[in-house]
């Protein structure tokens, strides 16, 4: 009957700790208001209002999406492909309930979302789903891992499962040698802005963030 059987969450991911929460937030905050200071930015401003004369309040620009988090699996409580076969895997029950280091290398924004760059290392590859990126650009031949990041806002009407999209999207235009222009060295990196209203920060010190694996269920 249903109560033998294990439910299957929404998502499988690694939670950032409240206190790092707090820290990345402060983080992206920041970075949006230097951002929207730079003439740089306020050149492309229109990326982000269509408009060109609009001013943008980048903070409430991109709205809150709740706790942060890393996604590996999206399951949809089973009914998205291949989530039973995810939930089951060895390394993702012994893992369950286990503490990580995530390192976030980017920041980066487009005229949608606003995420973090995650790098998995070799033992945190092995929580990720085979897929990820063939189920989203089909037609390319990104990295594995390429499309994991931290969602850290949204704009109106935009859905989170975007800013893995919209990661995978600058992925691809660096692995077809587009270098894009860089813009400025911050304190916090390099600048560069790759057109279409999509900027990315290089941390000069990749951000060690603390996270538990496990999973939500709504
Ligand atoms: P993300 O990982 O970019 O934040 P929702 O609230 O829309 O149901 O999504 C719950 C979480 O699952 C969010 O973290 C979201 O995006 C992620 N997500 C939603 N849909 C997908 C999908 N189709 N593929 C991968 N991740 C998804």
């Amino acid at each position: 009957g249903p109560l033998e059987e294990t439910a299957i969450p929404l998502f499988f991911g690694w939670f950032l700790c409240p206190s790092f929460q707090e820290k990345l937030k402060s983080m992206a905050k920041d970075f949006l208001k230097t951002l929207a200071g730079l003439e740089a930015f306020k050149k492309h401003l229109s990326d982000f209002t269509g408009e060109a004369e609009k001013e943008v309040d980048l903070e409430k620009f991109f709205q809150d999406k709740g706790m942060l988090h890393c996604t590996t699996k999206f399951c949809d409580y089973g009914k998205a492909e291949g989530s039973k076969e995810y939930a089951e895997q060895q390394s993702v029950k012994d893992r369950y309930g286990n503490m990580s280091e995530l390192t976030l290398s980017t920041l980066f924004l487009t005229p949608r979302t606003l995420g973090a760059r995650v790098s998995l290392s070799e033992e945190q590859l092995q929580l990720w789903p085979t897929g990820a990126e063939k189920e989203a650009v089909p037609d390319a031949n990104l990295p594995i891992g390429s499309r994991a990041h931290v969602t850290l806002g949204c704009a109106e009407g935009v859905e989170p499962v975007q800013t893995g999209l919209d990661l995978l999207e600058l992925v691809q235009l660096q692995q077809q040698g587009q270098e894009g222009e860089q813009v400025e060295d911050l304190e916090l990196g390099s600048l560069t802005y790759y057109g279409k209203g999509m900027w990315v920060l290089s941390l000069k010190e990749p951000t060690v963030a603390p996270a538990c694996f496990s999973s939500y269920y709504g």
